[in-house]
């Protein structure tokens, strides 16, 4: 687990201000572009996966990049949380706040059911904000999130306590 997290961790290279000045923009494109590393990264993220979860759920448009492998790896289907104006059918939206802006988020209404145990996936945790408008869509269809995972958590940032105080009981953070 250590020798396989730290060498992804490795390939994470941080870009000053960008895409706005003041931040400290974390780059995955060399990480993606290593297989082995990318490989043990969908590893990594599937043992931690519940035994329980019945669908995964990714977040437009780099939690699309790990949520689709882990879902095959895990044998389940995968269910995009997309930005305004892509998804075609009916859809729920949630409006959230960026580290750099404003914006929103949907999901197919007909995606989930009740019954749906979600694994809620992205690459990054920063503020929170994305995945916490994510956990809302969820739960406005009736399903559960049975946990959050995402490779890098910034620290210094408030995501985690924030997904806490909203009721995240089970979240995995790689690096
Ligand atoms: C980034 C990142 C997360 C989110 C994290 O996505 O991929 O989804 O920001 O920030 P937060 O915790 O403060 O909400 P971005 O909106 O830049 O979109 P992208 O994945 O399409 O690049
Ligand atoms: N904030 C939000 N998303 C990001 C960041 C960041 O600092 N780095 C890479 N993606």
């Amino acid at each position: 687990d250590d020798h396989r997290v730290t060498r992804a961790a490795n390939l994470i290279r941080t870009v000053l201000d960008f895409p706005k000045p003041g931040i400290r923009f974390r780059d995955i494109t060399p990480l993606l572009g290593d297989v082995d590393a990318f490989g043990d990264v969908i590893d990594v993220m599937a043992e931690h996966a519940p035994a329980n979860a019945s669908v995964v759920c990714g977040v437009e448009s780099r939690g699309f990049i790990f949520g689709t492998p882990l879902a095959l790896r895990l044998g389940l289907g995968f269910v995009p949380i997309r930005k305004p104006g892509k998804l075609p059918g009916a859809v729920v939206e949630q409006s959230y706040d960026l580290e750099y802006g404003s914006t929103m988020l949907a999901i197919h209404t007909d995606a989930l059911h009740p019954d749906d145990n979600v694994l809620l996936v992205d690459d990054l945790l920063a503020t929170g904000g994305t995945l916490q408008a994510s956990k809302r869509l969820v739960e406005q269809l009736g399903a559960t999130v049975a946990q959050i995972q995402v490779v890098l958590e910034l620290v210094g940032q408030p995501g985690r306590d924030s997904l806490i105080a909203d009721g995240v009981q089970d979240l995995f953070a790689m690096i």
